[in-house]
């Protein structure tokens, strides 16, 4: 793994928090006197999903679905794969599924059309950073932290070969 390439951060930890907290009360001011489900998205999601519920303050669970998407390099194939399913039921409920980006959207539009299957009241989507530019569906996430340029960027979940997920800021390499 290349440890030595020079970092360019464009949000810093305190960046991260201020935004995360605005989505939560937003969120939390939409959903007043609902109960939510935020389904999680592992493990790209996992630090931004406890970020964020912990600024959520109505009542929630939390569920966690794996994907997988097979070809890769630096960006999914096209085929998603869902690994791992939620466990409980959400037949009537409000449902949030939360990812780290929106980047092609295949991902999301592939969980969205699962979980819709599963009968919720209502299912809508978040992630901290979306890259309109690369879409190939048409999609758009219902909540977005930062929307940013077609750069590959790594830190706060995202990984670059399994590394940086644990770095708690968002950066990208300058080559
Ligand atoms: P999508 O299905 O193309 O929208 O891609 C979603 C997934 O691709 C994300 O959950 C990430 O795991 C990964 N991904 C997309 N862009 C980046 C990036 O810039 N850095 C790290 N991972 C990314
Ligand atoms: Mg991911």
């Amino acid at each position: 793994m290349e440890m030595n390439k020079k970092q360019r951060v464009l949000f810093s930890a305190d960046d991260i928090s201020k935004k995360v907290k605005e989505l939560g009360q937003i969120i939390s001011a939409d959903y007043e006197g609902k109960e939510l489900v935020v389904v999680s998205l592992l493990r790209g999601s996992f630090i931004f999903a406890s970020d964020l519920v912990r600024e959520i303050n109505v009542l929630t669970q939390i569920e966690f679905m794996t994907t997988a998407s097979y070809g890769h390099g630096e960006e999914t194939s096209g085929q998603v794969n869902i690994v791992t399913d939620i466990k409980d039921d959400i037949t009537g409920k409000d449902v949030l599924v939360v990812d780290d980006i929106m980047d092609t959207g295949l991902t999301m539009e592939k969980i969205l059309e699962h979980l819709k299957q599963k009968n919720p009241n209502s299912i809508k989507s978040c992630v901290m950073l979306d890259k309109p530019e690369r879409r190939k569906t048409h999609i758009t996430p219902d909540y977005v932290g930062f929307t940013i340029p077609d750069v590959f960027i790594v830190g706060y979940g995202l990984n670059y070969g399994d590394y940086y997920r644990n770095i708690p800021y968002i950066f990208t390499f300058d080559e």
